[in-house]
């Protein structure tokens, strides 16, 4: 367990955030903070691992992380999810090297434990010779992560008695369902995701996941320059911003008045989710434009229409990113094109081409978003930087709106901070939370 220190203090002052609205630049790049991030936030909460479409078929896997942690999402012989920390338990190797791929059976490079996919251990080489009776294979297969899912997506948890997933999303699945139930059988991945490393602190990407409506203008002025998005500088702010106290949850609605509902999806998506969405979640949804979200503390949703051809109304796509704190300072990006399961290869194809185009690794407003982001990282590492605080004002006083369909607290217009000091509260409550 990590003792208390300077770090703690640090923290202990953002649980008020949402009274003072400061937040201190040393949060940001700094090992003490990301080991209190390791040991209570990321090894306490549920962490978002997959999509159950990324592990169709029987032998199936996936290898994602819990932290610093490599797990093994893989789909056994019976089909059924199993998840596992990828490590061998003879001298601790990782056992599977790979990203992905379709195994039965993981064999380990160093003495050659054998596992099956469900993670008994099967085979160990000159079991009598080296080890007589002494070793019980039973005793010795892969260690079990805690899973859980909704709506296809697998979360993990390392704390045995983390509360279930149901509450710790508590109730922000209203909005994840705009992303997964386009789909009569929900969304599956349109193949592997794309991952990059960039030099940036993961909470910043946090941050901008959460909602925030106030860069676009500026950061992406030339898509709106252009004719790239639907909405224009004066109508940009329109929207509300929802966010879920204590757990850290929040999402940004833009709205674009006199937009086509559902905007950018052919007619048979927009059958599904008037199906599929409840009452009250079409009239939240209907009028959005974008809709940027953060499931806390590491999975995130877009969802927009976009047009490579600037001023046409152009095709509506859904990103899904998973981020990663790798150390203090830099981070871990994994970026899916989701699609409704059984859509036309039109649709499957147009969407994947503007998600690629627009928020791939080499997309226009991606590469926009990333140069801020590195650029915010190097410079709150300054001597002088490193002791301001910056000012997390922006709709401090302001009262919820009233007449919201939706749960959660909402705020109008879509630009103002109460997600962010939401998301920094929640934080600041793990990291200095004493058992
Ligand atoms: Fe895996 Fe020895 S470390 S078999
Ligand atoms: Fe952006």
């Amino acid at each position: 367990t990590v003792p208390d220190t300077a770090a703690q203090s640090l923290v202990e002052r953002l649980r008020d955030v949402a009274t003072h609205g400061m937040v201190p630049a040393k949060i940001f790049n700094d090992p003490a903070v990301y080991d209190l991030e390791v040991e209570r936030l990321f090894s306490k909460a549920w962490n978002f691992l997959a999509h159950e479409s990324e592990v169709p078929k029987a032998g199936d896997y996936v290898v994602r992380s819990i932290a610093n942690n490599s797990i093994l999402v893989a789909r056994d012989e019976a089909g059924e999810i199993q998840v596992h920390l990828n490590m061998c338990r003879h001298r601790g190797n990782q056992m599977c090297k790979a990203d992905l791929g379709n195994a039965s059976h993981f064999r380990c490079s160093y003495h050659g434990w054998v596992y099956k996919n469900s993670g008994e251990l099967v085979a160990v080489p000159y079991h009598k010779q080296a080890f007589g009776d002494e070793l019980d294979k039973k005793q010795w297969g892969l260690v079990p992560v805690k899973t859980a899912m909704y709506e296809g997506l697998i979360f993990g948890s390392l704390d045995p008695d983390v509360e279930p997933l149901e509450d710790f999303l508590g109730g922000f699945q209203f909005y994840l369902d705009y992303y997964l139930k386009t789909g009569a059988e929900g969304v599956e991945v349109y193949g592997p995701p794309d991952i990059w490393e960039s030099r940036c602190d993961w909470k910043l990407y946090a941050e901008n996941g959460s909602g925030d409506g106030y860069h676009t203008p500026v950061t992406h002025q030339f898509g709106f320059h252009l004719g790239y998005f639907a909405s224009s500088g004066a109508t940009h702010s329109i929207g509300h911003s929802v966010h879920f106290p204590d757990k850290g949850h929040g999402i940004g609605l833009g709205e674009t008045p006199g937009m086509d509902p559902f905007l950018g999806y052919p007619p048979e998506i927009i059958d599904v989710l008037k199906e599929r969405l409840t009452p009250e979640q079409l009239a939240v949804f209907e009028p959005v434009r974008t809709a940027v979200g953060m499931a806390f503390p590491n999975l995130s949703f877009l969802s927009q229409p976009f047009s490579p051809i600037p001023g046409e109304p152009g095709i509506r796509f859904v990103t899904m990113r998973q981020v990663r704190a790798l150390s203090a300072g830099t981070m871990q990006m994994s970026s899916w094109c989701l699609v409704p399961k059984g859509a036309s290869e039109e649709y499957r194809e147009a969407a994947y081409s503007a998600y690629t185009l627009a928020f791939g690794p080499g997309g226009m407003f991606e590469q926009d978003d990333m140069e801020n982001w590195n650029n915010i990282t190097q410079q709150l590492k300054g001597s002088v930087v490193r002791e301001m605080d910056f000012p997390y004002v922006s709709g401090l006083k302001q009262e919820p709106v009233s007449d919201y369909p939706g749960p959660g607290v909402a705020l109008r217009p879509y630009m103002n901070d109460s997600n962010f000091r939401n998301l920094w509260s929640t934080w600041a409550k793990y990291l200095t939370d004493k058992e």
